[in-house]
């Protein structure tokens, strides 16, 4: 087990989103996160790199609880968790070379100029977008930017990606393209992941696993069989409303 909620509570004041959620991830997993719009997915991403904190509860990385830690600490876990975030907020005055370049330099220090440049091309090739350093942001389509977000998210090598929604607003082929680095960055980077995702047929086929927020918990987990055939009211809901 690499990453643990558990019995985590969180309101924002009157609202409540979590009460006792728990979840694992072992390591080397492909788990998708389904639940419905405002469940609290999102939520649940922000609270293990510390964008947000719970009120109550537990989340483990590698047997420390995030939860307690101070901002150097954090630092630290968002060095190894890498978030795409939902949109690729990329910086649109910066080139893409720039923007992929940009955690390089907040996180590694240490390189040099030729080795971020190097980097930069080799994590372009990674996501099918080779020798696109100079293009902006703002030239690019939806699917493009998305996998322009990604080399930037895996260009500090993390041990752990997290994925919030990202082929929403993506065309079917775009989204499929999507769905394929995602399985090719896990065999690549022999990363974790994490995905939120309101797209079934994304998340069949990505997941190793999949786990079900509804209820303001995880209320299934499993393989894409065992959830295909689970029994569970809230994931036959989930399911029956999506089917085409
Ligand atoms: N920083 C915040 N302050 C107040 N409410 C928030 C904040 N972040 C999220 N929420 C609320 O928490 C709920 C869950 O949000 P979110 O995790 O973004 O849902 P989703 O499952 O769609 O990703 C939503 O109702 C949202 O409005
Ligand atoms: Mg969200």
């Amino acid at each position: 087990m690499l990453i643990k909620w558990e019995g985590l509570w969180k309101a924002f004041g009157p609202k409540r989103i979590f009460e006792g959620l728990d979840l694992e991830i072992r390591r080397g997993e492909t788990l998708t996160i389904i639940g419905g719009s405002g469940s609290g997915k999102s939520v649940m991403l922000k609270c293990l790199i510390g964008l947000l904190y719970p009120d109550r509860g537990h989340i483990w990385f590698e047997g420390g609880d995030v939860t307690t830690y101070g901002e150097k600490e954090i630092r630290e876990v968002r060095k190894r968790v890498a978030m795409v975030f939902q949109g690729a907020a990329l910086f649109d005055s910066l080139t893409v070379g720039e923007n992929i370049a940009y955690p390089l330099r907040e996180h590694m220090r240490e390189l040099s100029e030729a080795d971020i440049t190097a980097r930069v091309a080799k994590n372009l090739k990674m996501v099918n977008l080779p020798g696109i350093e100079q293009m902006r942001p703002s030239d690019l389509s939806g699917g493009m930017r998305k996998r322009v977000g990604l080399a930037r998210a895996i260009a500090i090598e993390p041990e752990v990606i997290l994925y919030d929604e990202p082929t929403t607003g993506l065309d079917p082929i775009s989204t499929k393209v999507i769905d394929e680095l995602i399985v090719s960055m896990k065999h690549q980077l022999g990363c974790t992941s994490i995905v939120v995702t309101h797209d079934m047929d994304s998340a069949f086929r990505v997941s190793d696993r999949m786990a079900m927020l509804a209820k303001r918990k995880i209320v299934a987990s499993g393989t894409v069989e065992e959830m295909q055939a689970s029994t569970n009211p809230d994931v036959r809901a989930f399911f029956d409303a999506r089917k085409s």
